[in-house]
């Protein structure tokens, strides 16, 4: 992928709208017929699979946000246990690593400070600790000392805000899901088919998210003077919510904060009054009911929404004037949150288009933070 603007006003923009072609690229050698290639995760990948009991992710930002979202699929589809954490954190306590743990690295850049440093005192902690790093950059720091390597392909990004690459990650991570749950058993071959189905469905479904750019773009026009805004979710939509909240805080400079929709009485609704844009993710699935209570009580204090929605969630269902946007087409457990994920990018970006911030690079951040 060319690192020319072209049509575009910034990288950000070009990079949202690269998604599909990002996608296909990184699938791209790694299925063959309906399974996942144990061997894209490199030579060991079969025999350091067969021996995992734990996960522990590490990386910062964006990319931690695409651990988060994994740990939901791995506990829930393969049954392994999946513990995530920021590598600013995980670097300066004393975990304690269980035998058998594949330490695994998430990173667009393959050079951040901090989860190259988490990585390597793991290993000073336990000399057999396998790890796998999921990268954007081939000749990195991170793939250079890993065990496992699995590099998305991207493509180079450009915008300090991670976009492509994030969406990347959660696929490689599906993938990684799927073969390690083949090695091990832990998945049923119809139940492979069907994730590698809707992984190869992906690009076609981040179109037409990408379709729905004009009413987005209208929404943003309601947070330019906004001060704050709330963003909610359930499940893998929580992780989805933070991104959204990140998104908007990095390019628009707006407060923004994301909570499991469970959670809002324990604090935040407190929060709500006509003044703060509430921003909540509602797939149909299983929790989709229990959401639609919790929105209720925002609605019951006057709140400002916004809700991104499958065509059959029917969250507006008593006809309330409220900003519904029926995003997707009810997507499966892997493919909802990358596909969600995506109006989210966009609301950011014209909201900063309108705040008339530098959305490529915003003020005090750096694409890759080398340093502590
Ligand atoms: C910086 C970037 C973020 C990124 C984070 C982690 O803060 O601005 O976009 O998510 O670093 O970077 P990495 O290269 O490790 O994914």
């Amino acid at each position: 992928q060319s690192v020319e603007l072209g049509e575009h006003r910034h990288y950000m923009h070009k990079e949202i709208f690269e998604q599909p072609q990002s996608v296909i690229d990184t699938l791209q050698g790694r299925i063959s017929g309906d399974s996942v290639l144990v061997s894209a995760f490199g030579h060991q990948a079969e025999e350091i699979f067969s021996k995992i009991e734990q996960v522990q992710i590490i990386a910062c930002g964006t990319s931690y946000h695409a651990g988060l979202v994994a740990k939901y699929w791995f506990e829930d589809i393969i049954g392994m246990p999946c513990l995530v954490e920021v590598a600013s954190e995980y670097r300066y306590r004393n975990p304690v690593i269980r035998p058998n743990t594949l330490l695994l690295t998430i990173s667009q850049s393959g050079e951040t400070a901090d989860t190259l440093a988490a990585l390597r005192s793991a290993k000073a902690t336990q000399a057999d600790l396998a790890s796998l790093t999921i990268c954007n950059v081939p000749e990195s720091s991170l793939t250079r000392e890993s065990d496992l390597v699995f590099l998305t392909h991207a493509g180079p990004e450009i915008g300090v805000a991670s976009t492509k690459a994030f969406t990347t990650q959660l696929v490689a991570l599906a993938l990684f899901l799927t073969a390690m749950g083949r090695v091990q058993n832990r998945l049923s071959t119809g139940r492979e088919k069907a994730i590698v189905a809707g992984l190869q469905k992906l690009p076609s479904l981040i179109q037409s998210a990408l379709q729905h750019e004009a009413v987005i773009k209208d929404i943003a026009q309601q947070f330019a003077d906004k001060g704050s805004a709330l963003f909610l979710g359930r499940g893998t939509m929580y992780p989805i919510a933070m991104e959204g909240a990140l998104k908007l805080k990095e390019i628009s400079y707006i407060h923004a904060e994301a909570y499991p929709a469970g959670e809002l009485k324990h604090g935040p609704l407190a929060l709500i009054d006509d003044t703060i844009p509430v921003i909540a993710i509602a797939p149909k699935d299983e929790l989709l009911e229990k959401l639609k209570s919790n929105l209720q009580e925002v609605k019951a204090r006057g709140g400002q929404m916004i809700v991104f929605e499958d065509e059959d969630s029917n969250v507006n269902t008593d006809g309330d004037d409220l900003n519904v946007i029926k995003a997707t087409t009810n997507v499966g457990r892997i493919t909802a949150p990358i596909t969600f994920n995506i109006p989210l990018q966009l609301l950011s970006y014209h909201v900063a288009l309108i705040k008339g911030t530098d959305v490529d690079q915003p003020r005090n951040l750096a694409k890759s933070v080398t340093v502590e």
